[in-house]
């Protein structure tokens, strides 16, 4: 059986320091769990909210309480400030951080609109700071195995890429989304355009979206899409959503498929069947070159929610310490993401293709 690579790279010291900006549901369920299964060393936490970031900082045994933004900042022991504020408060908390020097991992979407986001970009860079976006699909297990096998040639040309997922999101958990006017593509879909841009190291030529909603239902933006992507010569992306598939988990999928002229691969997203307590993942792949007409099947260690998220810290760690050039998805990259989702909006808006 192939030994797949596809555990993230960790820095070589373990020791940088963070601290926590924001101690809301997705800094308790996903951040500290992956920091502390990775040994990562979280020095203090800050949130608006101090009950919440008191109770953080006891459930897992976080050392400081912040009674500011600037007292965060400020701490000589944090190097690297994880910020997982909803968005619309990420640019504000970078003037304070980036202006006390410090590198940054912020949560996705960067911004709610491109302008905000290239300003915050432009922020970071005038401050001369690393700053990295929190898109963990990228270290989900099976993304990265499938990365592997392409990286090795064993897909031989990848040409179609498809993100199925037919699932009963539970969107009232999150009250607050569904006032937005913009709802899968900027908060959900992203992952998957930042994905594709990742497996395929190509940034598509033109997109088209359609988005809408269930009869009847009364969020304000789209819980269902379907997004076309062209690439240059045979390369083709797609994702269709639709977060109300309500018949029990029998005709639910969530699935990412990748195919190419030599092998396919089949990878289960479980969580976002029945979440959030999701179903078991899957990583299903053939290649000619290694068994010929046979499917193999691997069971990957971790999955996107929490491990992924040791990724895109790691990445950051990696470049401050400068092993690597630049975070795997630092700011400037995720703007191309970011043209992908703003684009899908466009097209939504005016029914044509939108020439990227
Ligand atoms: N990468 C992922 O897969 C993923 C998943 C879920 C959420 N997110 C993102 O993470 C962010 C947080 O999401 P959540 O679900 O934890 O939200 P949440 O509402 O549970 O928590 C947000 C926390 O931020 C605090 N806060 C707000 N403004 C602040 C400020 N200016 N300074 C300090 N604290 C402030 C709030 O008091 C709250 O405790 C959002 O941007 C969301 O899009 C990413």
């Amino acid at each position: 059986m192939l030994e797949l690579n596809y555990k993230p790279v960790l820095p070589a010291r373990m020791d940088c320091g963070i601290g926590i900006c924001g101690a809301g549901g997705i800094v308790n369920d996903a951040h500290l769990p992956a920091y502390r299964k990775a040994g990562f060393k979280v020095r203090g936490i800050f949130d608006l909210d101090g009950d919440k970031a008191e109770q953080t900082a006891a459930r897992y045994e976080i050392p400081k309480v912040y009674s500011s933004l600037e007292e965060l900042a400020g701490d000589p022991v944090v190097q690297i400030v994880d910020v997982a504020v909803p968005a619309t408060q990420t640019h504000g908390v970078v003037e304070v951080v980036a202006g006390a020097g410090k590198a940054l991992l912020l949560q996705k979407p960067l911004a709610e609109d491109l302008e905000t986001a290239r300003r915050t970009v432009a922020l970071l860079e005038s401050h001369r700071v690393l700053a990295a976006v929190n898109q963990q699909l990228r270290w989900d297990p099976g993304v990265r195995a499938c990365s592997d096998l392409i990286g090795r040639g064993l897909l031989g040309e990848v040409y179609n890429l498809s993100l199925l997922i037919f699932v009963d999101t539970p969107w009232h958990l999150w009250g607050w989304l569904k006032e937005k006017a913009t709802i899968d593509v900027l908060y959900h879909s992203i992952h998957y355009l930042d994905a594709i841009r990742f497996l395929t190291g190509a940034q598509p030529e033109r997109l088209y979206a359609d988005g809408s909603t269930c009869p009847g239902y009364d969020a304000r933006g789209e819980t269902r899409v379907c997004l076309h992507l062209g690439f240059a010569g045979q390369l083709r992306a797609t994702v269709l959503t639709n977060h109300h598939v309500a018949f029990g988990l029998e005709g639910q999928q969530s699935e990412l498929r990748v195919e190419g002229t030599e092998g396919a691969v089949i990878r289960r997203l479980g969580l976002l069947m029945n979440y959030p307590k999701g179903v078991s993942d899957g990583f299903r792949y053939t290649c000619r070159g290694l068994a010929k007409g046979q499917w193999l099947s691997t069971e990957l260690e971790g999955s996107w929610f929490p491990d992924a998220f040791v990724g895109p810290m790691a990445s950051l760690m990696r470049a401050l310490a400068g092993e690597i050039a630049a975070p795997e998805t630092a700011v400037q990259d995720n703007l191309k993401t970011l043209e992908l989702v703003f684009a899908a909006y466009e097209s939504m808006r005016s029914g044509q293709v939108v020439r990227l």
